[in-house]
């Protein structure tokens, strides 16, 4: 090999690690966004990262893209580490005609999601383009396409994990809308279908991008979004964070990171946490924290949907996805948004081998005509539905009020609970007192002492987990101090559980 040889693979590397040039190079740093490279950077493992098709360019002759051509045409893709686990990595070039998508930079994308697929490895995507490749035309939406097909493909077999660091509009959403998690960084990146300008026109709205499709929105009201981080770099390693709770694979099991929080760990304060009055509220976050390894909990959709948490912890070094009704908010009620929220979580721990832990504390269905107009019978089946189908471990603890079908919903012993434990100070029944002695001594509402004695006589028989234990629909009523021990042992016991669901082409979920 000559050194002019070598000479020019060197200078066609710089060509291509430059992208679209220093002044490009620098108005992205102006808006504080890292570049393509950057970023995959701080996302891997020092390096680790193996690029593909630096030397790819784009096949457009039109309006004038004949002359212009940049290596790598607005994508950086490849393989790497994140801890040590192997990972794939798109990461779109803002500088290279605005990170714009055309059929080779979609051909990229696509080879790497295809490799995923074959050796088992999770895909993330750093998405900071401005859609499709306008002088490609159909050939770009053609790419986009391709790569949507994938995003389906890879659904259930790999994580698929999107951050939004910079534009993505129109069509370009549905591909981090079929991805598993998406993290969007604020006041940088933005997603709509249609931008602030066709809104305008068609609605009469006026209204700004960030207040469109945010981070902050999309983390509050849509509920697209999973997490809005302060900047990139933020971004990024809570990213590497959260690569860390997830398997490679469907074909594997969660990763496990060995823990000095010993198994049996009792927290006393916990026999308080749940208030002797039954309609005060309480922090379930606590009762997360207190039980999961070193009080760590990696929360999803923070502000979203709030009478439910989602997350992942870990227990005895394995991860477990935890779903918990939160008492705080809405008096940790079910509604359609927490229905929906929690029902994709459910569903992603089953398709990825991560066993679920449920916390109870359920007053019934948010009522109101808002609600069934919104459609809760179908959403509200959705939560149903996903704790039915999934087949891996779940251990329930009904902390309070377990009531109606929100009982029956939340990972009930009916829906294939392998361990359901209760508090003593749990509530199992169709209704609280209250409601209940209304409707069934509906004679006796002109006489408060009478009303009164039939309270008490309902909460003495249902308000209290022993009607549903004697029935062994509750494996064991537990003390609220040794929870973390308990399900440490259960979720031991259930590590080589094995269920499966009749074969079927697939489901119905009620969408
Ligand atoms: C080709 C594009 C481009 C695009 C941006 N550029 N978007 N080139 N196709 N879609 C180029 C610009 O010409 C410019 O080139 C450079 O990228 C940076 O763009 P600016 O406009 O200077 O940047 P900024 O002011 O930050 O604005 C970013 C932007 C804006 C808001 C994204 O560029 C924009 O509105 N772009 C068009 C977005 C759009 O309508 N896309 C199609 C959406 S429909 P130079 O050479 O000056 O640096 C779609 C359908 C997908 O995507 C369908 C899937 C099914």
């Amino acid at each position: 090999m000559t050194a002019a040889v070598i000479a020019k693979l060197e200078q066609m590397r710089a060509a291509a690690r430059l992208g679209g040039g220093d002044k490009r190079i620098a108005a992205q740093h102006g808006k504080g966004k890292l570049t393509a490279r950057e970023r995959i950077e701080v996302l891997l493992d020092d390096g680790s990262f193996e690029e593909w098709d630096m030397f790819v360019e784009h096949r457009c002759a039109d309006f004038g893209m004949g002359e212009q051509t940049v290596p790598g045409d607005g994508v950086v893709t490849g393989h790497g580490t994140i801890n040590g686990r192997l990972v794939f990595v798109f990461s779109q070039d803002f500088t290279v005609f605005g990170g714009s998508l055309s059929e080779a930079h979609a051909e990229k994308i696509c080879k790497i999601m295809d490799q995923a697929m074959k050796v088992g490895a999770p895909v993330i995507g750093l998405n900071d383009s401005g859609g499709a490749r306008i002088q490609e035309g159909v050939a770009s939406l053609g790419g986009y396409a391709e790569v949507f097909q994938r995003n389906v493909l890879a659904s259930g077999v790999v994580p698929q994990i999107s951050l939004i660091m910079g534009p993505c509009a129109g069509g370009a959403v549905y591909s981090p809308a079929m991805t598993d998690f998406i993290f969007m960084v604020k006041d940088s990146s933005y997603m709509f279908v249609t931008g602030p300008d066709v809104v305008k026109t068609v609605t009469h709205e006026v209204v700004t991008a960030e207040e469109l499709g945010g981070a902050v929105t999309h983390t509050h009201k849509s509920g697209v979004a999973d997490l809005a981080l302060e900047n990139d770099i933020e971004a990024l390693l809570r990213t590497r964070q959260f690569f860390d709770y997830l398997p490679l694979s469907n074909r594997q099991s969660p990763p496990v990171r060995p823990s000095p929080d010993p198994a049996d760990r009792q927290d006393f304060s916990l026999d308080t946490l749940v208030p002797a009055n039954p309609n005060k509220p309480y922090d379930m976050k606590e009762l997360i924290l207190k039980v999961v390894d070193e009080g760590e909990f990696f929360e999803l959709q923070p502000d979203y949907a709030k009478n439910i948490i989602t997350g992942f912890g870990r227990m005895q070094g394995s991860t477990v996805g935890f779903v918990a009704n939160q008492p705080m908010v809405l008096a940790g009620c079910l509604d359609i948004q927490s229905a929906i929220k929690a029902a994709r979580f459910v569903r992603f721990c089953d398709a990825f081998n991560i066993p679920i832990v449920t916390f109870v504390d359920v007053p019934g269905f948010l009522p109101g005509t808002a609600q069934e107009y919104g459609g809760i019978i179908k959403h509200g089946a959705k939560l149903l539905f996903a704790y039915a189908e999934a087949t891996v471990p779940k251990v329930t603890v009904i902390t309070r009020k377990a009531y109606g079908g929100a009982y029956d919903v939340m990972a009930s012993k009916h829906l294939r609970g392998d361990l359901n434990y209760a508090w003593p100070s749990a509530e199992i029944a169709v209704m609280g007192p209250k409601g209940a002695v209304e409707i069934i001594f509906r004679q006796d509402l002109g006489d408060p002492a009478k009303i009164d004695a039939r309270t008490e006589e309902y909460r003495q028989k249902f308000a209290n987990p022993f009607i549903a234990a004697h029935r062994g629909f509750i494996d064991d009523v537990i003390m609220p101090h040794g929870t973390r021990r308990r399900l440490c042992r259960a979720l031991a016991m259930l590590k080589t559980k094995s269920l499966e669901n009749p074969w079927k082409k697939h489901d119905n979920l009620p969408l």
